[in-house]
């Protein structure tokens, strides 16, 4: 059994032009001690699965079918609740932005604590020595100051560390992670993505990782899944999606990162030389977005590798 199941997930926003979308028919599994990397352009629905799974949502937007299974209960039926209980908890997150999701008026200190007199029932002063630990294990030099410190005295490395040393408190099973590099320079982030990758292998907590980076997404997950429009287009291993991407919307997004990321390679063309040709495979995006149902027909070309048959040409597979 997973960890985590999510199951034919569908999150709709009702607005007043009508339902929108945002999650379509995804279904994935994360596996103890796995990274799952969810990759897509903007508007994929990438933050609103991430979302769904601890129900972190706005008033007009709700589960409209689908379930999410946590070691399994079905956590997508509790109330709010039961979903404080877990969250920070046995599923936390950590956000693209740290300094919205740090609290402006309290220390450091006094937010990791927080969740651990909530959470693990600590004493003022356990919490304490654990805040400077967990400043510790993610690296944070002179912890001591630190904890003291309010978030705008921090840079944004350090606020992301804060959060993630806030994140694994309470030694969460799952730590779902949205974009957290993506504002940081190339240099932190290099140091954030290593000391996650650490952790995980320290703590065993597995990473749901969020990113529209593939870069990132290689140096992180085990598996990989592709979302466009809601929708899962392609489910793989790291190295299969990386090697042998089937779906046009994958080889076009491929091809778009070999393109900015490693043009000055000499062997770009012997990389994946099929992905340039990509973007000029015909593939009705348009229809797909409006017309394509997600939850059917998946053709397995690998272990473990997926492509939604339905969602493309099939003489393509
Ligand atoms: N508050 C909202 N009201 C209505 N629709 C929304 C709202 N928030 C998001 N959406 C829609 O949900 C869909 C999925 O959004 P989501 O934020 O999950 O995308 P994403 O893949 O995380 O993109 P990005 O890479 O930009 O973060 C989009 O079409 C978006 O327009
Ligand atoms: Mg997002």
């Amino acid at each position: 059994m997973s960890l985590l199941e999510v199951k034919n997930l569908h999150t709709y926003f009702d607005t007043k032009r009508g339902l929108v979308k945002a999650v379509n028919g995804v279904s994935f599994s994360v596996d103890e001690g796995r990274t799952l990397g969810i990759v897509g352009e903007s508007g994929s629905g990438k933050s609103q699965t991430a979302m769904s799974i601890l129900q972190l949502f706005e008033s007009n937007q709700k589960i409209y079918d689908g379930e999410i299974i946590f070691d399994g209960e079905v956590i997508s039926k509790y109330n709010e609740n039961q979903l404080r209980k877990i969250r920070g908890n046995d599923i936390s997150m950590i956000f693209q932005e740290p300094m919205t999701s740090l609290n402006p008026v309290f220390t450091v200190e006094k937010q990791i604590s927080e969740v651990l007199i909530l959470h693990q029932g600590m004493t003022k002063k356990e919490a304490s020595v654990k805040s400077k630990e967990m400043l510790e294990a993610v690296k944070i030099p002179n912890a001591e100051r630190v904890l003291k410190s309010y978030p705008h005295q921090l840079s944004g490395g350090m606020s992301q560390r804060v959060m993630i040393a806030m994140a694994l408190a309470c030694n969460p099973r799952i730590l779902i992670a949205d974009e957290p590099t993506t504002a940081l320079d190339v240099i932190i982030q290099a140091e954030i993505l290593k000391l996650m990758n650490d952790l995980k292998t320290n703590f065993k907590t597995s990473i749901l990782f969020i990113t529209h980076d593939l870069g990132v997404i290689s140096q992180m997950a085990d598996d990989v899944i592709v979302m466009y429009g809601g929708k899962i287009v392609e489910a793989a291993p790291i190295m299969s999606i990386f090697k042998d991407a089937r779906h046009p919307y994958t080889k076009r997004l491929m091809a778009a990162f070999l393109k900015t990321d490693i043009n000055s390679r000499k062997d770009h063309d012997q990389v994946a030389p099929d992905l340039y040709e990509a973007e000029n495979e015909v593939f009705d995006f348009k229809n797909f977005r409006e017309n394509g149902v997600a939850d059917s027909d998946w053709h397995q070309v690998a272990d473990n590798h997926f492509v939604a048959v339905n969602l493309l040409n099939k003489e393509n597979v």
